[in-house]
């Protein structure tokens, strides 16, 4: 049976419209789904919509609808985005379908058996926007440490969560597990925090009522950030088809911003181990996005709309530079210079040339045809050599989901065959007819190293990669029938068949156009 592999991305509140950071982490999430696909892997790309909660709920209201009609509205912008996107999730979860609210309230109960679970009184600072509880100690200049924003004192009572005695079991996990929590400095962040101590949670609200009623109890609402982690649980089926559950969890990667690590890495598996449930395998923390320089904020007006930038620059373009420009996991800046600059520089420059160039001389040299080559030297064996080391490179790259790395391993694949065109001078070789087989040889070498790249782009620019071998002439990648292995051996472009030249994949783009 094929390994699995499980990718999920946050599940988005439904009170904002979607953002850059919203589109960076689900196109990540469809890169990497996209890679194992294609590896033979049966993978699940889960993601879907927070729609719970106080924050929800007050956003309704002042829209003067019911959160419900809030959400069903909304939701269709990440739904139409992720088409817009070229996204190949496998489900999409919204926590106000019946099969989570089933689920969630299983899940409850499972902990409140297990005995992790009590009815007392809760006292602390609270951020709305932020649904956070923070304790006196936590308040920056008397402000939520998150958003710096207001918070007031609220006292309720409320179900906790006996989170306090998990911090061994905890500890242990992320010691066995030091990939647990990715890049490494969160880890370490993460692991100094658990040492802190582990306080028991609150889990339910009785202030507001736009949430799943605690089992048992109507009077509370189950705390959203307890409802929105068991998305990822709830998708598998859990708690009726544990085959299906079984069979994808633990989850291989949530791939998530670094301001909600401390619930995907501590709440949760600490949840999940009261259940009975293993924690997921790891957790992946991305930085943030600036644009031109200054935080994203609706009040600053900055906030870049996805559907806008898909608009001008192309949707591979975009999915291109949001993991090139900027390492996963760091902090990046948005900005239209340096978009078209990638566009102009890698895609139209270096890789649009090399295919444009390619196209052009084959078919003037021989009527757009390749014929097996004959006449090949050691240099077509160093480019076979560094196609194959490539492979490996972003092999490695995607391990460590380090997708910069993978695509500077491919671009500089794309810069030895611009330069190999460049040391064969196949212009001179024409020339002389003595030379064809050579100048054959040079040409067969060249187009074979596109199909690779062809392969190696396609979880990033899925589509571009498509067109890439409708015109080489090859079938398109079908990740169904991965035929992953056999595509890397090196030799397999068709002979015969005239290959001809097409509009260029990536146009230059004039400046003035931003
Ligand atoms: N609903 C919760 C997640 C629940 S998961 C069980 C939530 N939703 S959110 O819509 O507010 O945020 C979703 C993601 O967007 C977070 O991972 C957050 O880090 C990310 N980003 C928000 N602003 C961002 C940037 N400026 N840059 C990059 N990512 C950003 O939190």
């Amino acid at each position: 049976m094929a390994e699995t592999f499980y990718v999920t991305t946050p599940i988005y509140y439904v009170n904002d419209f979607p953002h850059i950071g919203h589109a960076y982490t689900t196109v990540a999430a469809d890169v990497l789904a996209r890679y194992h696909r294609y590896a033979g892997r049966d993978v699940f790309f889960l993601t879907g919509t927070d729609e719970h909660g106080q924050k929800v709920e007050k956003a309704a209201e002042a829209a003067g609808e019911t959160p419900i009609q809030l959400a069903d509205r909304v939701v269709e912008r990440f739904k139409n985005l992720w088409v817009k996107l070229n996204i190949s999730n496998d489900d999409f979860i919204r926590t106000t379908q019946e099969r989570h609210i089933w689920a969630a309230s299983r899940f409850f109960e499972a902990v409140q058996e297990h005995g992790d679970i009590y009815l007392g009184m809760y006292e602390d600072w609270y951020c709305t926007p932020c649904e956070s509880f923070w304790t006196e100690q936590q308040l920056v200049n008397g402000k939520c440490p998150d958003c710096g924003r207001d918070v007031h004192k609220l006292k309720e009572e409320s179900y906790f969560f006996k989170m306090s005695a998990y911090q061994k079991p905890l500890i242990d996990y992320l010691e066995a597990n030091p990939s647990f929590v990715r890049p490494e400095s969160r880890y370490n962040e993460l692991v100094s925090f658990v040492r802190g101590g582990l306080k028991d949670l609150s889990i339910s609200r009785t202030t507001f009522s736009w949430g799943i009623p605690v089992p048992g109890n109507q009077k509370h609402v189950i705390y959203v950030w307890f409802d929105a982690l068991l998305n990822y649980i709830s998708a598998l089926g859990y708690p009726d088809d544990m085959e299906r559950f079984n069979h994808f969890w633990p989850a291989d990667v949530h791939l998530i911003g670094k301001d909600i690590l401390r619930f995907h890495a501590v709440y949760w598996p600490t949840f999940l181990m009261a259940a009975g449930l293993k924690p997921p395998r790891q957790v992946f923390a991305h930085g943030w996005w600036t644009i031109e320089g200054k935080k994203m904020s609706k009040s600053l007006r900055n906030v870049v709309d996805p559907y806008a930038l898909v608009d001008t620059y192309g949707i591979d373009p975009l999915r291109y530079f949001l993991l090139r420009e900027v390492p996963f996991g760091q902090d990046g800046d948005f900005s239209h210079q340096a978009m078209v600059h990638r566009i102009n520089s890698d895609l139209a420059n270096d890789f649009g040339n090399l295919l444009n160039r390619s196209v052009g001389m084959l078919v003037k040299y021989f009527g757009g045809k390749l014929a097996e080559p004959t006449d090949l030297t050691d240099l077509e064996g160093e480019i076979r050599e560094l196609t194959m080391e490539t492979y490996r490179q972003v092999e490695a790259a995607f391990g460590d989901l380090a997708f910069h790395q993978a695509l500077i391993a491919i671009w500089k694949l794309v810069g030895r065959l611009n330069k190999y065109i460049d040391e064969t001078a196949p212009w001179v070789l024409y020339k002389d007819p003595n030379k064809h087989p050579r100048l054959m040889a040079v040409m067969a070498t060249l187009f074979e190293g596109l199909r690779h790249i062809s392969q190696m782009i396609y979880p990033f620019m899925p589509d571009s990669a498509q067109k890439m071998r409708n015109q080489l002439l090859l079938s398109p990648i079908d990740t169904l029938t991965s035929r992953y292995e056999t595509d890397r051996i090196w030799g397999q472009m068709p002979i015969g068949q005239a290959i001809s030249r097409k509009p260029p994949l990536f146009p230059r783009i004039e400046s003035d156009k931003t």
